[in-house]
This record gives C-alpha cells, structure tokens and sequence, in this order.
C-alpha cells in the first residue's frame, strides 16, 4: 500500500527539478499524477517516464484560462482532485535598485498570481469532494535578506503568506483541505544553477564560498512534499516547514 494510494494530483512546474522528482515519487506511492508546465517537451518525458500514472498538461500558471483548462481536463480524467503542488517558479533577481517594475511583475505573476490561482480552483473542487491538501513552494528567501534577488524573495514571502490565509480559511469553513508551505534552501537544481550565476554577478568572490550547510538532491523537499500530501500530516495545516539543513538560522 503506498502512501498516496488512489490519490488525485496535480504538480505544476514538474517538468524539471524539484516538481519532476516529486511527480516520480508520488507515482511510486500510488498517486495518479498531472504534471504541469510550460515545458512541453520535458513535462511529456518525464510523464511518459512515470507511465500510466501520469498526464501531462500544458500550462502556464500565471493564466487563469490554463488554470479552469488544466481543472477540467483533471476532472474529465481522474473525476477529482486531492492534492495540488503549487511548485513553478521563476528567480527574478536584482536589488530593490536594479529591479524594473516590470521584473518585479514577472515574478509576482508566476508565483503569486500562479500560487493564487492554484488555490481558487482546487478549493472549488476539494470542498464538494470531502477535502485534500495544496502544498506551496516558498523558499528560505522568503525568511531572511536577499538583497540580490528582491523580485523573487518578495514573491516567496507572499507565499508563505497566501498558503497561512488559506489554512485558517478552510479550517474556518470546515473544508477539511490543509494548505501549508514549503521553505526550501540550497537545493541542487536548474534554478539553482541560476542562484549560482546571479550571485556571481552581485557578490565578491569572498562572499561566493560554498555555505557550510550544503546542497541537497530534489528528493530531501520531494519528501516533505510527500508527507504534506499524505494523511499522516493531517493534524499539518498553515505550517511552514523549512528544509535547509540550518541555513537560514545562522
Ligand atoms: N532549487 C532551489 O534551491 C530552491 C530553493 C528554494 C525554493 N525553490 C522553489 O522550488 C520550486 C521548484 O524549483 P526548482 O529548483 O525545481 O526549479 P526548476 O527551474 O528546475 O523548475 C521550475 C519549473 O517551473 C516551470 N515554470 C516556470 N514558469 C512557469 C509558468 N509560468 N507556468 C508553469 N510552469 C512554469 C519551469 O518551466 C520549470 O520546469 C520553485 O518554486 C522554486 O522557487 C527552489
């Protein structure tokens, strides 16, 4: 018996990195998965990787008509939904200086606007079919200074924020869906390539040693990710689980 048996679930951004580990491992749980991107061609090998247990869906998350498009090809193939990832993501960098009003948009659009819309549609769902759980990627710049990747640190803290506002909605309205967040740190990915070159651009090289807590494979958050899903987290709902190996705290 896996640890998502039977359950609906929609990843989005699961085309690379973090939401494609997490597609792989919610299909060896027993999850039937959706995989979401704006990467096609990626998003439908990683999908026929996994196999029956999964489809994937073309979609950008910053458009509400990808949003109601991607909800009803969900239902039409799976008839409910239980778990969504909000996990697409962008790094916007540059300083509260160097950033244009329109990079601060691009981020927000992804990730605020995406995590959003993610939440509206699937609680329109889960409400009528006796609940589910939606899990959304912040990250640790959302906790502390990042004076280099203002766009994106402010759209992480929005995050953290929507998913809290969420929770205690649906508590409120006994919805039984749980919504908590996930505060990733260095984690060993494309994005994380592109951390690495911003912050050569910003810092001198003094400052660009590997940190003492490391670097971590997509699976150390694809298992948070999975616990969040799962019933056993379900007394979990408005966390914010910080998985760093102590990064943020030093
Ligand atoms: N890698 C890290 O160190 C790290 C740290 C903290 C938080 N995160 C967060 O984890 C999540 C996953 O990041 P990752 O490291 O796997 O990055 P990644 O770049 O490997 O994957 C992100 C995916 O999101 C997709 N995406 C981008 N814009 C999209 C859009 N408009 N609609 C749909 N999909 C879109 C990309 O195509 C890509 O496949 C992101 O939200 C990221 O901010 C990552």
């Amino acid at each position: 018996m896996g640890r998502l048996d039977k359950k609906i679930c929609i990843i989005t951004g699961a085309s690379s990195g973090i939401g494609a580990t997490t597609a792989r491992l919610f299909a060896q749980e027993g999850a039937k998965v959706a995989l979401t991107d704006i990467k096609v061609e990626f998003g439908e090998q990683v999908s026929n990787d996994i196999g029956s247990s999964a489809k994937f869906f073309p979609h950008d998350v910053s458009m509400e008509n990808d949003w109601q498009r991607v909800m009803q090809g969900v239902l039409s193939e799976y008839g409910r939904l239980d778990v969504l990832v909000n996990n697409a993501g962008i790094l916007v960098s540059g300083t509260i200086e160097s950033s244009t009003v329109d990079d601060f948009h691009r981020a927000n659009s992804v990730m605020v606007d995406g995590v959003f819309l993610g939440c509206k549609y699937a609680i329109a769902e889960m409400k009528n079919t006796g609940g589910g759980s939606i899990i959304n990627l912040s990250s640790i710049a959302a906790e502390i200074g990042q004076p280099h990747f203002l766009p994106y640190s402010a759209a992480k803290g929005a995050v953290r924020t929507i998913s809290k506002s969420v929770a205690v909605h649906c508590q409120m309205h006994k919805y039984n869906i749980r919504c908590n967040s996930v505060l990733p740190g260095a984690i060993q990915t494309p994005m994380f390539d592109e951390v690495k070159n911003a912050s050569r651009k910003y810092l001198p090289p003094e400052l660009l040693k590997p940190s003492p807590a490391g670097r971590a494979d997509p699976s150390a958050i694809a298992n948070m990710i999975l616990y969040l899903a799962s019933d056993e987290s379900s007394f979990v709902n408005g966390a914010e689980m910080v998985v760093d190996n102590a990064l943020s705290i030093q």
